[in-house]
């Protein structure tokens, strides 16, 4: 009954790439075939005022930046946005929605990738909760190393109260949600649905100034800044 889940964190941030490449045509459609009890998905009224209120200017790099929903509202504040993703189809529906002379894109795997410049701003949409809770700390470096000193890091993502709204398996230490395709293939992401507080503590100890706030009861929005030379 388990075969097919992945057993290491390694095959799971496997898994879940190729999942998002195969459901990158069916993503934030609400009529696509879903095994959640509900999609957690965000009103694009409500993300164009979480980016406005971050009013990212300069040199912004967007993480698993996906079909585009937060690049077209970043790319409208930003000098540049540099959005990068390991699903190519990811990223050819992202330049053909958003279309925007100021995006430039990068296809590649985030946990095996060092940037070659530094952003004034690095944001992430639903993108925190599919990291494995042992690449935790690697990602956090990693966002250290693409922002500049006094730049800020923000961020979208579902919250504990959207675990109801999910099933997930802990499988040697990774949690995984099973996710179906329009094909009935199903594939595993990580899905670790943080709790705004623990997840202010521990990005506290790794040297980050966080506010953190829910929106809309189950989503939540940081904005911080490193407090480490
Ligand atoms: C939940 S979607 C979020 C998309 C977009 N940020 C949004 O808010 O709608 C997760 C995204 O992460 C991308 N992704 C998955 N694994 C990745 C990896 N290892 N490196 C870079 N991107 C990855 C997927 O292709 C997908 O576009």
């Amino acid at each position: 009954m388990n075969a097919g889940w992945r057993e290491s964190a390694d095959d799971a941030i496997a898994a879940q790439a190729r999942y998002y490449d195969l459901y990158a045509l069916d993503y934030v459609n609400p009529l696509a075939p879903t095994n959640r009890r509900a999609p957690g998905i965000l009103e694009p009224t409500v993300a164009r005022d979480l980016i406005d209120d971050l009013a990212p200017e300069g040199d912004v790099l967007e993480l698993a930046c996906g079909p585009g929903g937060f690049t077209a509202e970043l790319a409208r504040h930003a000098t540049t946005v540099t959005a990068i993703d390991a699903s190519r189809r990811m990223l050819a529906r992202n330049r053909m929605e958003v279309d925007l002379p100021n995006v430039r894109y990068l296809h590649t795997d985030l946990f095996d990738w060092r940037p070659n410049a530094i952003y004034d701003v690095v944001f992430f949409g639903f993108w925190l909760s599919h990291v494995p809770p042992m690449r935790f700390d690697d990602f956090w470096r990693l966002v250290r190393a693409c922002v500049r000193q006094d730049g800020r890091v923000a961020f979208v993502d579902e919250n504990d109260r959207s675990m109801v709204n999910d099933d997930v398996r802990i499988v040697e230490g990774v949690p995984l949600a099973r996710r179906a395709l329009a094909d009935g293939r199903t594939l595993d992401v990580v899905k670790l649905f943080w709790n705004p507080d623990d997840l202010h503590a521990r990005l506290r100890g790794l040297g980050w100034s966080f506010s953190i706030r829910r929106v809309h009861d189950i989503f939540m929005y940081g904005v911080g800044t490193s407090t480490r030379a």
